[in-house]
């Protein structure tokens, strides 16, 4: 299949381009488009064909649901069984932005949609472009982010062509993407309000809205014997081809520790990458240095993440070694996923 390149301005996207996007999603087909968050892999989530395919094209097990994108408040009731008030709540703070809420789902989501569940992931994404091409595609699309199943998702146009040209109708490139993490998933179908993957929304900003509001206890632990409740965060993701360790401790004394650690993978013959800051970039010696912004900048080092964790692969590195970051506020979402990307290989001194 020859995948069409479309390039948009993404405030103000060319109608003709989001005509003819909308028309590929109608016919059953396949649309990566930019978000605020991460480049999406778009079908029409009504359309269990669609679903099937979107599956296919990024070789992601078939019981991973799919977030459902609307552009709409009313196009919500059509989805849920019964829209619960904390959803209208979050939405009316949250929306449009990085908050995918859980509920349970109405008979007109198809099952291949939500992996055979009946709860479904809802979201409307903070993006003109975003917004325009659900608007011109019927008003529900389902997208997982537009990377090959396991690789980092992407941030830019460019990592989507990588991962998938010639596997989808088309590509709309709004440039590089505003925040770089995926969204906040709060389920709100059982029990308390329960964070399953974190994201820009912080607890503490839901918690303002909600009052109680827990936390999935596999997020930042990969010991935790219990399977996460949001079937996406079991699988070993946004990783690296290389095997990435992170390191944790007093910065002086980290950047002392992964400088030893590149020497003796050096000695081994192998090519070494380190994930490093403003603050350290100076004083590491490695291969292929990458700088991700100041170290107490999560929403810098979020935007250049993913990016950053596929030029190491593209420059080659075979071990890669990154420094740890704070665990408060959006520096959760930030080390969840240096974490899930190490595969929780942590060493502390
Ligand atoms: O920012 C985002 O959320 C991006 C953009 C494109 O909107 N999308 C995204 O989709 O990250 P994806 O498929 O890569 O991640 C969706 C996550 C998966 O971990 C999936 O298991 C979980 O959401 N999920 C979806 N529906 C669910 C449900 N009904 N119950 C529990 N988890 C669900
Ligand atoms: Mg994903």
């Amino acid at each position: 299949m020859e995948t069409l390149f479309c390039k948009v301005d993404p405030v103000d996207p060319d109608k003709k381009i989001i005509e003819k996007a909308g028309e590929i999603i109608k016919a059953g087909g396949l649309v990566a488009f930019p978000t605020e968050t991460v480049y999406g892999l778009g079908g029409d989530a009504i359309n269990p064909g669609a679903s099937e395919k979107i599956y296919a094209a990024k070789g992601r097990p078939s019981d991973n649901p799919l977030i459902v994108h609307i552009a709409e408040l009313d196009k919500l009731e059509a989805l849920c069984k019964k829209v619960p008030d904390e959803m209208y709540k979050l939405a009316e703070v949250f929306w449009p932005g990085p908050l995918t809420m859980i509920v349970d789902k109405s008979s007109l989501v198809p099952k291949e949609t939500t992996g055979g569940l009946d709860t479904v992931a809802i979201r409307m994404p903070d993006h003109n472009t975003a917004l325009e091409f659900i608007k011109a595609s019927g008003g529900y699309i389902a997208a997982p982010s537009a990377n090959t199943s396991g690789r980092p998702s992407p941030t830019l146009a460019s990592h989507v062509r990588t991962d998938l040209d010639g596997r989808i109708d088309m590509i709309i490139d709004g440039g590089e993407v505003g925040i770089g993490v995926e969204s906040t998933i709060v389920d709100l179908s059982e029990g308390e309000p329960t964070i399953l993957r974190p994201g820009y929304v912080t607890r503490e900003m839901l918690s303002r809205v909600l009052g109680r509001v827990d936390i999935d206890t596999t997020i930042l632990s990969g010991t935790d014997k219990k399977a996460p409740k949001a079937p996406g965060m079991k699988y070993r993701h946004y990783a690296p081809k290389g095997s990435m360790t992170l390191v944790e401790g007093e910065t002086g004394a980290v950047v002392k520790r992964i400088n030893e650690e590149v020497a003796a993978a050096k000695a081994k013959g192998l090519k070494c990458g380190v994930l490093c800051t403003l603050e350290t970039e100076e004083d590491i010696n490695a291969d292929v240095k990458k700088c991700v912004g100041s170290r107490n900048d999560e929403a810098a080092i979020a935007r250049s993440l993913y990016r950053v964790l596929r030029e190491f692969d593209e420059e080659g590195a075979e071990v890669i070694f990154s420094e740890s970051f704070k665990t408060d506020g959006f520096g959760q979402a930030v080390m969840n996923r240096l974490l899930k990307a190490a595969g929780y290989n942590v060493e502390k001194i």
